[in-house]
């Protein structure tokens, strides 16, 4: 049981319990439906012949979910660090959120009338906070200082 320190906790560990409970993998309802959504996404993945990435993948972001709502030990700095990795996959950073996201709708496509509304509400609000962590990464395109040579430009 994760310690409940977000308000939405409660009710995101209910929504992932409620499709443990059914003894369903939600893996492939949620690839199927992000590669629908965004069929752009799909050949990033040309090296995952056999699911095992895509199932290593959603393993990594059920677990970071269960920390963001929990104590935060290190899933709101993985949001940034996975972006900036996964740039040598190009994988735009747009995705994260819509990746995010589309978790919830597979959850919901796999529970039907069984998703309450107390589900999708928390799930937007936690929706809203990852995407504040996303919008806050500083870009790896972007020239600082640092990185422009004599790293005292204006100075
Ligand atoms: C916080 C969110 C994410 C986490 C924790 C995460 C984690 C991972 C991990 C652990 C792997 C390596 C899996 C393995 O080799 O067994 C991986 C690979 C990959 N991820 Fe993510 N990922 C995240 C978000 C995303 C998003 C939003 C996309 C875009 C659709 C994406 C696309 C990929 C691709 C294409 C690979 C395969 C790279 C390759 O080896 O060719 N990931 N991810």
């Amino acid at each position: 049981m994760t310690a409940t320190v977000h308000s939405y906790a409660t009710e995101i560990e209910a929504s992932l319990e409620a499709v443990a409970a059914r003894g369903i993998d939600p893996t492939a309802a949620i690839y199927e439906r992000l590669f629908h959504a965004h069929p752009e996404l799909k050949p990033l993945f040309w090296r995952d012949d056999n699911g095992a990435i895509r199932g290593e993948m959603l393993a990594r972001v059920f677990e970071a979910i269960l920390d963001f709502i929990g104590e935060r030990r290190y899933s709101d700095h993985m949001i940034s660090t996975e972006m900036i990795t996964h740039e040598g996959y190009d994988v735009p950073r747009e995705a994260f959120a819509t990746f995010f996201a589309n978790v919830g709708e597979g959850l919901q496509d796999v529970l039907g009338p069984d998703w309450t509304p107390g589900f999708e509400r928390a799930w937007s609000e936690m929706l809203a906070d990852i995407d504040g962590f996303a919008q806050g990464t500083p870009r790896s395109d972007v020239i600082t200082p640092a990185r422009d040579g004599d790293g005292c430009r204006g100075a």
